[in-house]
């Protein structure tokens, strides 16, 4: 299967979005995108930069007077338009998503119902960014507090999850009344382009949601300088979220961050065992585990160690990896040679580190950036993966000997995105839920991630939260107005 299997060919966009129109730039320069399971060309996108970014900016100021000024109703109204066509696109849209990031086919229509469902919940949200009105400290004078959208928004978003990452930040950010500006990743730009289609022919007027495609860091750094630009929210590793705090710093931007992880998943004596394996196997393989908040180190107690690794290896054997497209694969290729090479070091460090690998641990076929599941077990505190986001295929597993443990080696690393842990022991869940430092905690679940929930890190993983009533606070500013003469 390919792109000419698109029951819809114009939704192959090899064009960026901005200005209120299509546009291919200089057609000297251009960016290829590959598919990575068959290293074949895709086709190919403008390669934008600082000029093309002013003119978006011009274009979305412009625009923002207008849409910021519509009813919030009217605003819900062609958001919610945008998810129905997502929906009615789902097989096209999903196609395109693993032809250029690799993931299986089940899995990239899961993304887009991921997707369109942040476009479904902030159309709804749109029209209770509620105000408030509070009792005045004087007779003469009545106090009100407002939710006002923020201005023009720059959204950096990565290849991991192509559409759903821009959904969760654009529907926030279009409800609040604000406009956008999206630079998608370089490697996955067709899925966003697409959504710019889709916006298009939901009635989304020009210039409120355009996709810039291109040279990334002189887009993103054009838009952080920008006076005009009043919020960047970012999904992407700790360094690069680092300097865009930094650079933001000269126009104190304000910034939703959400960067890496470096997740825990605890495994107690008293798990369900049968659940904690299908745990661990979800959150771990989800797309080739290049998800931000997949398990990164398996803490398993001494109890059930042994028990664990052979039921947890024999589930891993079953996994089929493969080109996305094919039925019944289960995991797809990484998204490039680095990160193949990654997986590499990551194995390499562990067996000099002392630790023991089960399975796997090498690139294998069908193609060039496939990398086999692999379970390494006895990894030691200080080994790589246990230290790093692994980003990749890599399972490590570590033992413990007691909850105190355990809960200080979750919380050895800067990181602070998800944590999972599985135990039928209430005490020790509510210990947990309070003791873990995260964001967001999977208990006896893997799989934690959905619209009605607030996502996001502490510690170095960032700040503000995306999706759930919280989501739309991140484009709102809150004014108060006193008003006098009463
Ligand atoms: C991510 O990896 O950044 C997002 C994963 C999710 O939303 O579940």
């Amino acid at each position: 299967m390919s792109l000419e299997f698109l029951h819809r060919q114009e939704l192959f966009k090899q064009e960026a979005y901005w200005r209120g129109s299509w546009n291919e730039g200089n057609p000297d320069l251009k960016i290829q995108v590959q598919n990575p399971a068959s290293l074949e060309v895709l086709g190919a996108v403008p390669a934008l930069g600082q000029k093309e970014t002013l003119e978006a900016i011009d274009t979305s100021k412009e625009a923002f007077s207008d849409w910021s000024a519509r009813p919030a109703k009217e605003r819900a109204v062609l958001i919610r338009n945008w998810a129905d066509k997502m929906k009615k696109n789902r097989e096209d849209l999903a196609l395109l998503m693993t032809l250029e990031q690799g993931k299986p086919l089940n899995e990239s229509r899961g993304e887009i119902d991921y997707a369109s469902s942040f476009l479904e919940w902030f159309a709804e949200e749109a029209k209770r960014t509620y105000g408030d009105i509070i009792p005045s400290h004087r007779k003469d004078t009545k106090i009100e507090v407002l939710k006002l959208p923020v201005g023009v928004c720059g959204i950096l978003t990565p290849w991991n999850f192509p559409s759903s990452m821009i959904t969760r930040k654009a529907a926030a950010a279009l409800a609040a009344g604000c406009t956008v500006i999206s630079k998608p990743s370089e490697l996955t730009p067709f899925s966003a382009l697409a959504l710019a289609a889709l916006a298009q022919e939901a009635g989304i007027p020009e210039g409120v949601f355009q996709v810039l495609t291109g040279y990334p860091e002189e887009i993103a750094n054009t838009l952080i300088d920008h006076p005009d630009v009043k919020k960047i929210s970012f999904t992407g590793s700790t360094r690069v979220g680092k300097l865009i705090m930094e650079r933001s710093s000269k126009t104190l931007k304000r910034l939703s961050l959400e960067l890496g992880g470096n997740a825990p998943f605890l495994i107690f004596d008293d798990a369900d065992l049968e659940a904690a394996v299908k745990g661990s196997i979800l959150s771990k393989f989800r797309n080739s585990g290049q998800t931000c908040v997949c398990a990164n180190r398996f803490l398993v107690q001494k109890g059930i160690y042994n028990e664990f690794i052979s039921l947890f290896s024999e589930a891993v054997l079953q996994l089929k990896t493969g080109n996305g497209l094919e039925k019944d694969v289960n995991v797809g290729p990484l998204i490039n040679e680095a990160a193949v090479l990654k997986m590499e070091h990551h194995v390499e460090n562990a067996k000099t580190t002392g630790a023991k690998l089960l399975l796997g641990g090498k690139r294998i076929e069908p193609g060039k950036l496939f990398f086999s599941p692999t379970v390494i077990s006895d990894v030691s505190e200080d080994s790589l993966s246990m230290r790093e986001e692994i980003f990749g295929p890599i399972a490590p597993i570590y033992r413990f000997d007691s909850v105190e443990e355990a809960i200080q080696i979750a919380n050895s690393t800067p990181s602070g995105l998800a944590a999972y842990a599985y135990s039928t022991d209430y005490k020790k869940i509510r210990l947990l839920s309070e003791r873990i430092e995260s964001g967001m905690l999977g208990i006896n679940e893997g799989l934690i991630s959905s619209e009605q929930v607030p996502f996001g890190g502490v510690k170095e993983s960032g700040f503000g939260r995306e999706g759930s009533k919280y989501g739309i606070h991140e484009y709102l500013n809150v004014k108060y107005v006193c008003i006098g003469g009463f």
